[in-house]
């Protein structure tokens, strides 16, 4: 895994801008598809701040921009306060050029006997388009990638995960209270995320630092779902310097 360390989570920030922007002008210019896989949370929330300020100021158009989300917490509304369909419109979609059916997230309202072939339908989806060129993810305090919880499988797909207690803890300042914290979540799997030709995990801050060392110094497990990106080919952890902090 290369790690590179910034300043801040802004300067990290707009460096991983930078390179979706070259991304998404080399493909406009191959008049191709740029697939972006996105995360959600308050990880990515400086980056989408910046690619809106890119298309608004700098041009930068997403007419060919597709998109697929890791996840979504699930039952939940995609209206609702905390629902990811709506941190997605809030932060990005409602202020750039994408075109409406162009971006993917994950139906927290699919009914239960309906999300294996949802979930089947979603991986095709990407394969349609040629796979994810780029994939953003964070990392929560566990390792999880996506809701991808320690014990997922290296080959596991799109599916329903039962989310850990500490991250419902983690989540649990978005809901009213801990007991309205959804059980479960859709999710990619690890295997969606480690086909993506190139993958970006950020991490801002010192409550990311072990987690961080983990991931990028100690042993490929499963139990920290993020050290296995260490068996993809090109992998980059973009890291401020609070989570650089534990790193050897
Ligand atoms: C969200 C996601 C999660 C978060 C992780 C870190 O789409 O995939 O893995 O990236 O829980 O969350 P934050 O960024 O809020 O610390």
């Amino acid at each position: 895994i290369a790690v590179e360390i910034h300043p801040a989570a802004k300067e990290g920030s707009q460096a991983v801008a930078q390179q979706i922007a070259a991304l998404i002008r080399e493909k406009q210019a191959a008049n191709e598809p740029c697939v972006l896989g996105l995360a959600t949370g308050s990880t990515p929330k400086y980056l989408y701040t910046e690619l809106v300020r890119l298309h608004k100021e700098e041009g930068l158009s997403f007419k060919n921009v597709v998109t697929f989300n890791l996840d979504e917490y699930y039952p939940i509304e995609p209206d609702a306060l905390q629902s990811y369909n709506r941190f997605m419109k809030e932060h990005l979609f409602n202020h750039v050029d994408i075109p409406e059916g162009n971006y993917h997230i994950p139906d927290g309202t699919v009914p239960k006997e309906k999300i294996k072939a949802y979930c089947e339908a979603y991986e095709r989806k990407i394969e349609e388009v040629g796979g994810i060129d780029v994939q953003i993810l964070g990392i929560g305090n566990n390792g999880h990638i996506g809701f991808n919880e320690p014990g997922s499988n290296i080959n596991s797909h799109t599916r329903l995960i039962t989310l850990d207690n500490t991250t419902r803890l983690a989540n649990a300042y978005e809901f009213p209270n801990m007991s309205q914290v959804p059980r479960l979540a859709i999710t990619m799997g690890i295997s969606s995320i480690m086909r993506a030709k190139r993958v970006i995990l950020m991490a801002w801050g010192s409550h990311k630092a072990k987690i961080v060392r983990r991931s990028v110094e100690g042993h490929s497990t499963d139990q920290v779902p993020a050290s296995l990106l260490q068996q993809h080919p090109n992998c980059q952890f973009v890291i401020d310097e609070q989570a650089a902090q534990e790193l050897t």
